[in-house]
């Protein structure tokens, strides 16, 4: 039986258009699942969107749809934007969906309720709508929330708690011990200061008629609905069957990663592993915290001008090129920047240039001076590369090819297979060989990052024949 592997993403608010942080995510996530199906593990990679806010419902509202309506149209929308972008993914999952994932929110909070987790207290607090939770004075700015430069909304309402703050010693202990990894370290440490000053009590439904009846009605409460939170990181069992499908859930659970931005640490290694202990269940083996993407060293936004849309550069270059940009130019764990020069700058070095030429040079090679297809050794993958993408080192995996794609230029260089061929045959002929099977080695390696193109090259390997046009056209 195959080793099972259970990646997740952060499910998307629908209320707006996917972008390049989204983007980002996303191919990062399906570049660590594309590479643990090639390493032989059977893989669930989930995505999706996370619908039961009150934002959404606010935006469909004004739009004149009703929310489920406007809910499914976008979820359309953003399956032919992932399309584009080549991810293969084995879920989708919307939280308005009511055989799929309320079964599992619904289990989850009688779980919670039974452990003694939540209690109804009456509450005012301020809430802020763009991140879906409540702030303190102390995490405001003059007054505003400092990620949505907005006033947050003063709220009086009787709700459930979630009595989190009794789980801050645990959950402590396990992030300490790493049987809950936060990577990279720099996270870890922030997650621990945070802890050290204990998690807060978090409000975990909201009166339904102030929500406009948009969410999981909590169990035996009609006049409630699950906090947005709340329901959204359960669709992480939900969608493997917890509440549904016993035998799928055991399978994968728990999840070997889930993939996040630096936003929304709180919520997965706080309020998410608070949830898991009060219910009884693993915790997931990994938290891995990227940063935001920026342009021009700046947070994108339409009011600056400078927000690049990874639809734009997909139809300009294509979905390789973007892929390729954001694994190998952007180190995961740091804020990273994408400016128009800098995308054409890296293509053009690295795709038109780096791997393109080589790939051309070496194939007309081989096509010109060998009688038949070069035999390829089983498999040809390198250890020091899955231990890298099995340690989610993404960027470095991808420095690893490019490594070798310079040390295959190198080697031509010094070696000249194209002159030796002409005055000592089979000489040439046995470079030329050897560099077809590492040339062969890259295209394997290439699969998760571009798997368009490792499929070309190693087609062309097998037919023994050489690119009728360049793989990446240079741009100007
Ligand atoms: N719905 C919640 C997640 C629930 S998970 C159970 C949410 N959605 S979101 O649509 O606002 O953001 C989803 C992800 O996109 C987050 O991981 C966030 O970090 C990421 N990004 C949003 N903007 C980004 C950048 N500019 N750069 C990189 N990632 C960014 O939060």
């Amino acid at each position: 039986m195959k080793e099972a592997f259970y990646i997740t993403e952060p499910i998307f608010y629908p209320n707006a258009d996917l972008h390049m942080g989204h983007a980002y995510v996303t191919v990062l996530s399906d570049i660590l699942a594309r590479s643990h199906r090639l390493f032989g593990q059977e893989v669930f990679y989930l995505l999706g969107n996370d619908e039961n806010a009150s934002k959404v419902a606010r935006v469909a509202l004004a739009l004149g749809h009703t929310p489920k309506e406007f809910v499914d149209e976008q979820t359309r929308k953003f399956k032919v934007f992932y399309e584009r972008l080549g991810i293969e993914y084995d879920a989708f999952v919307q939280t308005s969906d009511k055989n799929n994932h309320w079964p599992g929110a619904i289990l989850m909070w009688q779980k919670l309720m039974e452990a003694g987790g939540l209690e109804k207290r009456s509450y005012t607090g301020l809430y802020c709508v763009g991140c879906e939770s409540f702030k303190t004075e102390k995490d405001l700015v003059d007054g505003k929330c400092p990620d949505h430069d907005k006033e947050p909304e003063k709220i009086e309402e009787e709700n459930y708690f979630f009595k989190l703050s009794a789980y801050t010693e645990r959950i402590k202990a396990l992030i300490e011990k790493n049987e809950l990894l936060i990577v990279p370290e720099t996270r870890r440490n922030e997650i621990l200061a945070l802890l050290e000053r204990g998690l807060e009590d978090v409000s975990f439904s909201r009166p339904t008629e102030k929500v406009m009846g948009w969410g999981v009605p909590v169990p035996g409460d009609p006049s409630q609905v699950m906090y947005v939170w709340c329901d959204a990181l359960v669709s992480y069992l939900s969608t493997i069957g917890f509440g549904r499908d016993e035998a799928l859930f055991k399978k994968f659970w728990p999840a070997d990663v889930h993939i996040i931005g630096k936003d929304i640490l709180r919520f997965h290694a706080g309020i998410w592993p608070g949830m898991l202990l009060a219910a009884g269940l693993p915790l997931p083996k990994t938290i891995f915290v990227h940063g935001m993407i920026t342009s021009g060293g700046r947070k994108m936004s339409k009011s600056i001008g400078n927000v690049i849309d990874p639809i734009k550069l997909v139809e300009e270059y294509n979905s390789e090129a973007l892929r390729y940009f954001l694994a190998r130019e952007i180190s995961p764990f740091n804020d990273g920047d994408v400016t128009e020069e800098s995308f054409k700058a890296a293509y053009n070095a690295n795709l038109a240039n780096g791997l393109g030429n080589v790939v051309s040079r070496i194939l007309k090679m081989a096509e010109t001076n060998l009688s038949e297809p070069v035999e390829i050794p089983a498999d040809t993958i390198p250890e020091e590369f899955k231990t890298l993408l099995n340690n989610f080192e993404v960027q470095k995996a991808a420095d690893l090819i490019w490594q070798k794609i310079s040390a295959l230029d190198e080697r031509i260089q010094l070696t000249q297979p194209f002159k030796l061929v002409k005055e000592q045959p089979e000489a040439g002929k046995v470079i030329i060989r050897e560099l077809v099977v590492d040339l062969y080695s890259i295209a394997q390696m290439l699969a998760p990052f571009l798997p368009d193109t490792s499929v070309k090259i190693e087609t062309l390997i097998k037919n023994n024949q050489s690119p009728a046009e360049p793989l990446f056209a240079r741009k100007y």
